[in-house]
């Protein structure tokens, strides 16, 4: 299965493709996260990426069209992948049709604003990968890492005011995605809910039909 997961910021892409990642065994691709991993390790992609994520801004569709190109030409993509935070603008989705990737289906969970503040309030992550809510996925125990039991930490990008960037950047350049691929037929939507099992159960029922 060839996935793209789409969702405002905050709207539990990364949770949920830890999900589908384990019951159907695809990686998950997630350019945020392999951003913040350059960013750490001070590389020239990094040194690029940082003031745009600080500002809650996309970085340049050049950078990130180069980073995705890299990794689905990788032997690990080729029984399907889940790409979690791309394309994130027409322009992204234009360059994934022209590398001739054939998307089985866009998956959209639906959060509103509103809630996305809340959430990304009560975001701790790991540099693991690992994503956690104090009150709505706490881990097992506070502050620390259920899957590999280092500290967890906040997001630099989730204060409140980067926040509010960061969802004008998705209303504006990356929600009319959805009407890219409503009309080519690949989109289905889930409302995000509030607990993430019960997400988990919808994006589950509304993939089985793309299951190979
Ligand atoms: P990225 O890291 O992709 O951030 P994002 O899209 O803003 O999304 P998040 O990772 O913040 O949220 P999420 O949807 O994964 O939610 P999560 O599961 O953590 O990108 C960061 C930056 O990198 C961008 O701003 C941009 O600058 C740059 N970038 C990345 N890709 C790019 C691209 N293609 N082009 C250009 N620039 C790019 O959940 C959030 C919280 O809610 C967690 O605490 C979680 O525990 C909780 N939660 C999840 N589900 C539920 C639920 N159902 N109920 C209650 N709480 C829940
Ligand atoms: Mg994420």
């Amino acid at each position: 299965m060839n996935l793209i997961l789409m969702g405002a910021p905050g709207a539990g892409k990364g949770t949920q493709s830890a999900k589908i990642s384990e019951k159907y065994h695809i990686p998950a691709i997630a350019t945020g996260d392999i951003l913040r991993g350059a960013i750490k390790a001070g590389t020239e992609l990094g040194k690029a990426a940082k003031s745009y994520i600080d500002a809650g801004q996309l970085v340049p569709d050049s950078v990130v069209i180069g980073i995705i190109k890299e990794y689905l030409a990788s032997d690990e993509c080729k029984n399907g992948f889940i790409l979690d935070g791309f394309p994130r603008s027409i322009p992204q989705a234009e360059a994934l049709d022209e590398m001739g990737v054939k998307i089985d289906v866009v998956l959209s969970i639906e959060v509103a604003d509103d809630k996305i503040v809340e959430r990304m309030s009560g975001r701790r992550v790991c540099s693991c990968g690992a994503s956690y809510h104090v009150a709505y996925n706490p881990p097992k125990t506070e502050g620390v890492c259920d899957k590999c039991g280092a500290a967890l930490y906040i997001r630099a990008d989730d204060a409140a005011e980067t926040v509010k960037n960061r969802l004008a950047t998705f209303h504006a350049q990356t929600e009319p995605l959805k009407e890219y691929y409503s009309k080519k037929g690949l989109l289905v939507t889930v409302e995000g809910q509030e607990e993430v099992a019960d997400t988990t159960a919808l994006v589950y029922r509304a993939l089985q039909s793309f299951e190979a």
